[in-house]
């Protein structure tokens, strides 16, 4: 039988994840969003697109929950973006209760799938999916890490003027303005950029990628990153579904790992078809890890402002 892979936002982020898990053949796609006809049309756009590329899969767009039934993997994308002057957590209230109602609905019909959540402020609303799914911690996860790398590694090419292929960066941490590039980590053909790089352009790429979120939205005015989004939802899906054991950045639930507890960070995660298989820990300085701390804490700021029904 076929996976079933629900993406439910059929916005920007939504219907680019759609159609990337669609093109991978990762299995039927359904496309869910609250506002009536939209998800349907895309769909069968997307379909439509299937014989040129072409990709075997069936892609339904829907407004209701009972196609969303025995979902294997779920992509939780609904939610505002933000706009210019806005941060991710100036989303918590309205975003919040959109996670709660989507997440409440679709995890009935689903009770085995495993979670990829989008909608920001990434590490508050996969808490938010974790509590009102109530599935293991394994089954739990949010997409960020991967995008944030991506980012990095994209300025490390830039500077560098080598194949993005050669590249690969570390980034720890929330999803927020304090999450955490690792330099020491980020290398080029497996060599440290810290060997290859001047301090101050190192800096520079570590405070582009920090901002790398917001730098999209002043330049798009209207709302927020999608397509290196949309694609990196579909590495985790891929990774998920075709049991890779793959090892990629994502927001986890830690209880102790990096001396952190009871909170979703970005870390290094194994991925299989259980969802994810081990954390990865790695050896940090003092300094990696006060920026770390600093992160979750204001990771934990927004955990407190949740109401007491989610507590
Ligand atoms: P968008 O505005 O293009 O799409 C959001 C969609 O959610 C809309 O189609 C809307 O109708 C739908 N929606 C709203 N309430 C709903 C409900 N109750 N049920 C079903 N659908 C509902 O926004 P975009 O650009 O797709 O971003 C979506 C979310 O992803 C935002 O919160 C954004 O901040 C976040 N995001 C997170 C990233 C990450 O790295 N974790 C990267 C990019 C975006
Ligand atoms: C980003 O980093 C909006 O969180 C999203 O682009």
């Amino acid at each position: 039988m076929r996976n079933k892979i629900t993406v439910i936002g059929a916005g920007h982020v939504g219907e680019t994840a759609a159609f990337n898990i669609a093109k991978l053949e990762l299995g039927d796609v359904v496309l869910i969003d609250i506002i009536d006809g939209m998800p349907q049309g895309k769909a069968l756009d997307m379909f439509e697109a299937s014989p040129i590329f072409p990709f075997d899969a069936n892609i339904k767009g829907t407004n209701d929950y009972a196609d969303t039934a025995g979902s294997d993997v779920i992509v939780m994308t609904a939610g505002l973006p933000r706009k210019p002057g806005m941060s991710r957590d100036d989303l918590l209230f309205k975003n919040m209760a959109i996670v709660k109602e989507c997440i409440g609905r679709v995890a009935k019909g689903s009770p085995d799938a495993i979670l990829i959540v989008i909608s920001n402020p990434l590490d508050a609303m996969v808490e938010v999916a974790r509590r009102v799914s109530g599935f293991p911690k394994e089954r739990v996860m949010g997409m960020a890490g991967i995008l944030d790398s991506a980012r990095m590694r994209a300025f490390i090419a830039m500077e560098l003027g080598v194949s993005i292929e050669n590249t690969h960066a570390f980034v720890l941490g929330g999803h927020g303005d304090s999450m955490v590039p690792l330099p020491r980590y980020s290398t080029v053909a497996g060599i440290p950029i810290t060997h290859l790089l001047p301090q101050e352009r190192i800096d520079a790429i570590v405070e582009r990628t920090r901002k790398g979120g917001g730098e999209i939205v002043s330049l798009l005015k209207t709302g927020s990153a999608y397509y290196a989004p949309g694609i990196a939802a579909a590495q985790m899906a891929d990774a998920i579904l075709r049991d890779k054991h793959k090892i990629l950045p994502c927001a986890a639930y830690l209880e102790g790992e990096y001396g952190l507890d009871g909170i979703y960070m970005g870390v290094p995660v194994q991925l299989g078809r259980k969802g994810i298989e081990k954390i990865i820990e790695i050896e940090l300085t003092e300094e990696e890890k006060a920026a770390l701390y600093k992160s979750a804490d204001a990771v934990r700021g927004l955990f407190e402002k949740f109401p007491d029904d989610l507590k």
